[in-house]
């Protein structure tokens, strides 16, 4: 297996340019399964998730065809199963559910389980489905969804806002009899990316950003082209990198619009950001500041940011509160980051950061993504070396992360085992 070393200290300056949204990809790519034809996608980043969803779509008798510049055949849709095996390796999977079960009138979905940030059920995706007739069956660790008289309209109200919830049933209401309204769903900028092409497929909803969706359904889609939208968590990842590191780097590319909650942290943090067009100068020369974060749904501070927040604030000149309220376990990165010198304390869904002086190098590893992201952001801080080993977390949502830290003067490699 990969690691990643880094030999902490640089400053970080110049360049870098952001990938396509890993989280928008993915229910677009789903999204594919409701156009029989070739829709033809374009700036799809280079990631394990995105590697897993063609094995899931490719499993179901789609076809493909090209990389960052990317054509998905859903002509010969055939079979209407997830299994486990791709499942387990990516909760994102269960976005196939409500395309299959629109365009099949069924669907055979592996049930996700819990995952290295919380239990993360999907209640609210299968009661949505039964609110637009169908039936829902779990046996064996599958969800069987049967709907064979076809989809229809229903309101549906989630007790909380779901992002892929919000995305698996707006796949699956395109396409039902008569108006569905959905309210207070996920105002997530990927869902509005996710309404955006359905209704370039022809597909007819309201109300994107907003806190209710209308949508009327048709009879079919068609294919299209569509430019998946920069990361705004990619964007935000480095701009933590240039703050922590007291550097300067412009991020091209950059969706500034969709981190509104999250720069205004980081400008209080004392770090300036300076957006032109679509390119963002982020630099620091003072020390850095304590602030508090509450996660909150967008368009609020995102929990993809927490871990790599965190890691600033372990070098603020106070103390900090960084309240997780989404994911109920996302704080599995506290016990790595303490390893590297780092004061943190856990308190139910708060962590509490005394800034220190420095973080020291250490052999480290991570249970999800974004905490991953942190240990990167932490040795790229730490005096000497750090060792970060399972690699393929970070694989799955950085595009080259390696390559662009080593663009602006980081000091990181990657080796094989
Ligand atoms: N929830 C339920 N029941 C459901 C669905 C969600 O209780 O049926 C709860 C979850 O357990 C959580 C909250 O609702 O407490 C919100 O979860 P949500 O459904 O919005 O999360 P998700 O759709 O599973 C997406 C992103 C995550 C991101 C969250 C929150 C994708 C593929 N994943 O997950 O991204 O953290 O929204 O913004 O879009 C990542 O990229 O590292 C990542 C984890």
């Amino acid at each position: 297996m990969d690691k990643i070393i880094i030999e902490g200290g640089r400053r970080l300056t110049g360049e870098v340019v952001i990938s396509g949204a890993k989280n928008a990809a993915l229910p677009c790519l789903a999204a594919a399964i409701l156009a029989p034809g070739i829709c033809r996608f374009h700036n799809i980043p280079n990631l394990r998730d995105i590697v897993t969803t063609k094995k899931l779509l490719a499993n179901l008798g789609l076809t493909f065809e090209g990389d960052s510049s990317l054509q998905v055949d859903a002509s010969n849709l055939a079979d209407h199963v997830a299994p486990y095996e791709l499942v387990k390796t990516m909760r994102a999977s269960v976005l196939v559910l409500g395309p299959l079960v629109a365009r099949l009138g069924k669907a055979k979905v592996s049930l996700p389980g819990g995952c290295a940030i919380g239990a993360r059920p999907v209640n609210m995706h299968l009661k949505a489905l039964e609110d637009l007739g169908v039936s829902i069956k779990l046996e064996h660790g599958y969800i069987y969804a049967d709907a064979p008289d076809g989809l229809k309209g229903a309101t549906i109200v989630f007790d909380q806002p779901t992002v892929t919830g919000t995305e698996n049933i707006l796949m699956a209401a395109v396409m039902a009899k008569g108006q569905t309204i959905m309210k207070n769903v996920a105002r997530e900028p990927e869902v509005s990316e996710l309404a955006g092409l359905l209704n370039q497929m022809g597909a007819n909803i309201v109300g994107a950003g907003g806190p209710e969706l209308v949508i009327e359904g048709v009879e079919g889609l068609y294919p299209v082209e569509h430019t998946i939208m920069s990361d705004r968590i990619e964007a935000g990842t480095y701009m933590v990198a240039a703050a922590l590191t007291g550097g300067e780097v412009t991020i091209k590319r950059c969706p500034a619009e969709y981190l509104g909650a999250f720069i205004e942290k980081l400008v209080k943090s004392g770090t300036e950001v300076i957006t032109l067009g679509d390119a963002t100068l982020v630099r620091r020369t003072g020390p850095i500041k304590s602030v508090d974060i509450k996660t909150t749904p967008y368009p609020g501070f995102p929990t993809d940011m927490q871990a790599q927040f965190m890691v600033l604030m372990s070098l603020a000149n106070g103390l900090s509160v960084l309240s997780e309220t989404i994911f109920e376990n996302r704080f599995m990165h506290v016990s790595e980051l303490r390893r590297m010198g780092a004061d943190i304390v856990v308190e139910g869904r708060n962590a509490i950061v005394r800034g220190q002086k420095g973080l020291s190098g250490a052999p480290v590893m991570a249970t999800d993504l974004r905490a991953s992201a942190s240990l990167v952001l932490a040795g790229l801080v730490a005096t000497g070396t750090t060792e970060i080993s399972r690699v393929y977390h970070l694989d799955r949502g950085y595009e080259h992360i390696e390559k662009k830290l080593a663009a602006l003067g980081a000091q990181i490699s990657r080796i094989q085992e």
